[in-house]
């Protein structure tokens, strides 16, 4: 088989990537293909009953888990980060270098052992890894289609079309973008679903796959659950 996962990134951060990532996971380990996700970096850690975590590697081992139960969190990240900034400034803070090479190291051996990958990338499109390379660059080295997570708000659509042509200029595949609507009651939002709809086929050739509404169940502890996902997944289409 030729599908080997996706890069899932955002229009920003908070955006809805971890939820979008988390759900597609339960989505194709539902179509029986065995699919982990993974993080290149943290940077945000929090103390949960007396161990520091961060919230998205919490996310992607819950749903990983489903399928391989002795994954532990270093397996499906390689760096994590505790305060919560540009992962390149805090790492420097603590004298560490992010390496482009050892994200890939670990990528692959979290590819050998599953049939497909789902990196959620950290913020977004072109987040620094250092003064000279971005996770864009990680992305483009993974060569995986790229899924657009884009939160329905004031401005979403400039940092759609700015994100959509970075991961094309890139001479990675746009596979398609997912609507989240993070907040209640924006007007106009049928016309800017519209809009990037077109836009995104257009100049991209992107598909919509769906449109995520506001959950107003989602917890803010931002450690989501089995049940949320799965609500989740059935607001957008996926075909591999
Ligand atoms: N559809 C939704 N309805 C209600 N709240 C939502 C929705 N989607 C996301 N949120 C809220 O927005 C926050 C950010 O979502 P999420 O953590 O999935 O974004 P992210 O893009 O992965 O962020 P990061 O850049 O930190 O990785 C979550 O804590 C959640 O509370
Ligand atoms: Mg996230």
């Amino acid at each position: 088989m030729s599908f080997k996962g996706f890069f899932i990134t955002g229009t920003d951060t908070e955006v809805g990537k971890t939820l979008v990532a988390g759900a597609i996971i339960l989505k194709l380990q539902s179509m029986g293909i065995k699919t982990i996700g993974f993080k290149p970096v943290v940077a945000g850690m929090r103390q949960i009953d007396g161990n520091m975590v961060n919230e998205d590697v919490e996310t992607l081992l819950m749903v990983s888990r489903e399928i391989s139960p002795n994954l532990i969190a270093s397996d499906i990240c390689p760096y994590f980060l505790k305060d919560p900034a540009a992962p390149h400034i805090v790492a420097l803070q603590y004298g560490l270098e992010l390496s482009l090479h050892k994200m890939m190291a670990h990528y692959d051996r979290l590819a050998e052992k599953s049939d497909a990958v789902i990196v959620e990338g950290a913020g977004g499109f072109l987040v620094p890894i250092n003064e000279e390379l971005t996770l864009g660059d990680f992305a483009q080295q993974l060569n995986l289609p790229v899924i657009l997570v884009i939160d329905i708000k004031l401005g979403c659509i400039n940092h759609a079309l700015l994100t959509a042509e970075a991961i094309t200029r890139r001479g990675l595949v746009l596979h398609g973008w997912v609507a989240n609507s993070t907040q209640l009651d924006l007007t106009y939002t049928s016309e800017n679903l519209n809009t990037l709809r077109n836009i995104l086929k257009k100049q991209f050739n992107a598909d919509f796959l769906g449109h995520i509404p506001h959950i107003s169940e989602i917890s803010t502890n931002g450690i989501y659950t089995i049940e949320i996902l799965t609500i989740t997944t059935s607001y957008f289409q996926l075909y591999v």
